[in-house]
């Protein structure tokens, strides 16, 4: 005898037997009806509707001969009702409890509950569960502790723009809400906590995209007296054991290493995907020997001509070759200039300009061989790689050149310690400003600080910026020198960070750090396109919570209990 509670995925009436498909987190298992064994309960059992959730009592049953279902996991047996009650009935679904339907996400996020029972998102959920089990015994296999910091606390220094929390008993004065909890773990060390970790909730308000949410969750670290590489191989052991554990996969470390300026000129991109290949080439000096004016404006300018080859695409045809002409330009090109590699020579309307001695140095050069297609942009710097970058990207979805179930993970280190603000007139800590220089650079930071790397790194997975971290700065005078770098004044470090500081002065450990995005782990390890599918109850791209409404209005009375008022005409 067992008894099984769920709910109604479905009712077949099959002349005489009721077969029901009781869905509960486990899955489906199939009930029988049966009028000659149970007349009662087999008459209630054709009011059972859709996500009624019921309890159902009987004798579990191999299935008879030829009714096997494969596709299930229960599919051998079935339950032979004899006892049915109805907790409780449902109102007719807005939309079917099933992985396969078109659904508008918007409807999907209103009914999340709805939403959540699919199995596709349970799966979801249970797999993000899964992974911050493996990362919590790990750590407390590694001594790390784990410590909670503040929600309601100061701005930090992350770049976004802050969520703030008016004060009722301090009038006009606002907390933050963390955009990491980056200065309390670098306290904590300054504690003598040596190893933490936190599953941090962070908070940024910034435009959303399929991997960005207003609030996300950090798997948040930061150790004493390490080096950069003790923190890189601590962190790729840990995620050796959570893809063992969660995708019985094996990965091989250690985890390949590029500098940020290699990733930048190989791949345009501080996060290259490394699942294909179409890597960058510079031609600038090669193609200054043509008569091309494009090429030779833009070198004149001190820009550059970079290149790609699509292996065996020469077959593309002139729309085809306009459209990626058009992605090109939609990335910021001028334009886009194209030369088919043929047995017979090359074929492009430039290669007049080229010239066929050049071609042929240039397709030598890119290793391109009869079918290929060579593509050109000249430009500065910076627009030909965010181009090229942007176009390799789109180039290998288009033509489907990314392997399925594939993981490539990679460091990209050495990133510039500081970059510069057009708009605010002044450098901007490219990390944040609690990162250390390279010792090897720490004397241009007074004649060429631009040219300054930075103690950082960030981990990629598939494209995807997933971690990203530093060895700090701990010693005062030097973090004095980086925010006058940086452009803010004694009086308002001080303002900011000045707890930091100060503690700074009471034997502050060498330390360091990592933060990974445990929203786009959980992503790309569920194959989902978006976090918003591993978020139990996520919010729209304009902040909405379509389930709560949040954000809403509140009441004058509240407003008025914080001293706010607003001037919003309705
Ligand atoms: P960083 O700002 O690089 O570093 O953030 C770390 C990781 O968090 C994830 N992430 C996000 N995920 C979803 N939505 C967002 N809006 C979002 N923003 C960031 C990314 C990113 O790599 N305090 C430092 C870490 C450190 O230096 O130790 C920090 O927060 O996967
Ligand atoms: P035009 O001389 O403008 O007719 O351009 C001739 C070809 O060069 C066209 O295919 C353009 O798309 C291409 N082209 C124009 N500007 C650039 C550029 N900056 N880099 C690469 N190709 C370009």
């Amino acid at each position: 005898m067992a008894t099984l509670m769920g709910w109604v995925q479905s009712r077949r009436d099959h002349g005489g037997l009721i077969f029901i498909d009781l869905r509960d987190r486990e899955g489906i298992t199939q009930v029988v009806f049966n009028p000659t064994l149970s007349p009662d309960i087999h008459k209630q059992a054709h009011d059972l509707r859709s996500e009624d959730v019921i309890a159902v009592g009987g004798k579990v049953e191999a299935r008879p001969e030829g009714t096997v279902n494969i596709h299930l996991s229960t599919g051998q047996v079935e339950l032979i009702a004899d006892e049915l009650e109805i907790l409780n009935p449902s109102k007719t679904p807005p939309f079917p409890i099933e992985d396969n339907v078109l659904v508008s996400e918007n409807l999907r996020l209103k009914y999340r509950y709805l939403d959540l029972r699919r199995p596709r998102m349970l799966a979801n959920l249970r797999r993000r569960h899964q992974i911050l089990r493996v990362v919590r015994n790990f750590l407390d296999g590694y001594g790390f502790i784990e410590v909670e910091t503040p929600q309601l606390t100061k701005s930090t220094p992350e770049g976004a723009r802050d969520y703030l929390v008016p004060s009722r008993v301090n009038p006009g004065q606002f907390y933050a809400l963390p955009q990491s909890p980056q200065l309390f773990k670098q306290i904590l060390m300054v504690a003598g906590i040596e190893r933490y970790y936190q599953v941090a909730r962070c908070f940024r308000d910034e435009d959303l995209r399929s991997d960005r949410q207003p609030e996300f969750t950090q798997i948040d670290f930061e150790l004493s007296f390490v080096d950069r590489d003790d923190i890189l191989s601590l962190m790729e052991t840990m995620l050796t054991e959570v893809f063992q554990m969660v995708k019985g996969l094996r990965l091989s470390t250690p985890f390949p290493r590029l500098s940020y300026q290699e990733a930048m000129e190989r791949y345009g991109s501080d996060k290259p995907d490394l699942r294909f290949g179409l890597e960058i080439h510079d031609v600038s000096s090669l193609a200054a020997d043509s008569s091309f004016q494009v090429f030779q404006e833009t070198l004149n300018r001190k820009g550059v001509v970079k290149a790609m080859v699509l292996d065996g695409k020469a077959t593309l045809s002139r729309k085809e070759l306009d459209e990626l002409t058009e992605a090109a330009k939609a990335l910021g090109a001028k334009g886009l200039a194209w030369v088919k590699v043929s047995p017979e020579g090359f074929e492009s309307p430039i290669v007049k300009f080229l010239g066929e001695p050049l071609l042929r140095k240039l397709s030598v050069a890119l290793s391109a061989k009869a079918g290929d297609l060579l593509l050109f942009v000249a430009d500065q710097l910076k627009v030909a790689r965010e181009v090229m970058g942007g176009l390799r990207v789109q180039l290998a979805e288009r033509f489907q050149l990314i392997p399925a179930d594939q993981f490539r993970f990679v460091w990209v280190t050495d990133f510039p310690l500081l970059e510069y603000d057009e708009t605010e007139q002044r450098y901007v800590a490219m990390h944040h400003p609690f990162t250390s220089p390279l010792d090897e650079d720490l004397p241009l930071l007074e004649t060429d600080p631009k040219r300054v790397r930075a103690k950082a790194y960030d981990l990629v997975l598939n494209g995807s910026e997933i971690g990203g971290g530093s060895i700090r700065i701990h010693r005062r005078e030097i973090q004095s020198g980086m925010f006058k770098l940086l452009g803010i004044d004694p009086v308002s470090a001080q303002e900011k960070f000045g707890f930091l500081l100060e503690a700074f002065e009471y034997g502050a450990p060498p330390h360091g750090g990592i933060a990974f995005g445990l929203d786009r782990l959980a992503m790309i390890l569920s194959g989902a396109e978006s976090i918003r599918d591993v978020i139990a109850f996520p919010k729209t791209q304009k902040a909405i919570c379509l389930l709560s409404d949040a954000p809403s209005h509140v009441t004058e009375q509240q407003l008025k209990e914080l001293h706010i008022k607003t001037d919003i005409v309705e």
